[in-house]
């Protein structure tokens, strides 16, 4: 049995992950910004029992990632997932959506928010053997192939390479570190016309942060193991 923490349950993929997680037998803190307006993520709390515990925490802001730290109290967790993120503005240079407040809430989310969660639980990560996995998207991949969504694609390549940082620095410490890509998702990111279901995209995934080890730090793959370029 592992401790997990995800970062943005409430819905989605995040939420998925924790359902299955629990359903193997793993212990979750399911982190979400406001787990009063969650209410699948409750009733997972509730169905688990005890599996499932729910905290809050806004990744762009840092002392809330702090609190939500300290809600494991002397415990060590096995895996931190950095799952919360936001897209906005899906067009090209002419998008309306894209405006100054689009591109700080997408930047502090994306980029700065895996940053805040990791620094807030990094003293709390079993050692060695503790993994980090940011959850990124082949959009930030330099391999992508279209120009559009701007802000998203930016966030997506500074997480990935927020990824390899925090493995350098952590790989001393005995902690791995990966980024991944979950598909195309049915929720409500993905839309409901996406390939996968968020059910496939969260037993691929838990594989694949299982497979991660040391000696593969700093990877960046899609939820079935193919690598993709930074
Ligand atoms: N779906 C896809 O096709 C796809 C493809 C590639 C990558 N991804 C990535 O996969 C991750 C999960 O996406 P999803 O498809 O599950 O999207 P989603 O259904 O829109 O869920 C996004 C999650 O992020 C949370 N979140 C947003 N801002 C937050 C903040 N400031 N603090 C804490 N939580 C916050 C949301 O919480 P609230 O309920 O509070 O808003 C929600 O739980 C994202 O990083 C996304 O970029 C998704």
């Amino acid at each position: 049995m592992a401790l997990m923490v995800i970062a943005g349950a409430s819905r989605g993929i995040g939420l998925e992950l924790a359902r299955q997680a629990a359903a193997r037998g793993d212990e979750v803190l399911a982190c979400a910004r406001r787990p009063d307006a969650a209410p699948a993520l409750a009733a997972l709390c509730e169905r688990s029992g005890g599996r499932v515990r729910a905290a809050a925490l806004d990744v762009t802001d840092p002392d809330s990632c702090d609190r939500a730290a300290r809600e494991l109290g002397a415990r060590q967790a096995d895996l931190l997932v950095c799952n919360a993120g936001v897209f906005i503005g899906r067009g090209g240079l002419d998008d309306p959506a894209l405006d100054a407040r689009a591109w700080r809430e997408t930047l502090i989310t994306n980029v700065a928010g895996p940053f805040f969660v990791v620094r807030a639980f990094r003293a709390r990560m079993r050692r060695p053997g503790g993994k980090i996995a940011v959850i990124g998207s082949r959009m930030g991949s330099s391999a992508a192939a279209s120009g559009d969504a701007y802000a998203y694609r930016a966030s997506k390549a500074a997480a990935a390479n927020l990824a390899l940082n925090l493995s350098r620095e952590l790989a001393p410490e005995g902690l791995a570190v990966g980024v991944w890509h979950p598909g195309w998702v049915a929720t409500e990111m993905g839309g409901p016309r996406a390939a996968l279901t968020p059910e496939r995209s969260a037993r691929d995934l838990l594989a694949r942060f299982d497979a991660l080890t040391l000696a593969r730090t700093g990877l960046f793959e899609d939820h079935e193991g193919r690598l993709i370029p930074f």
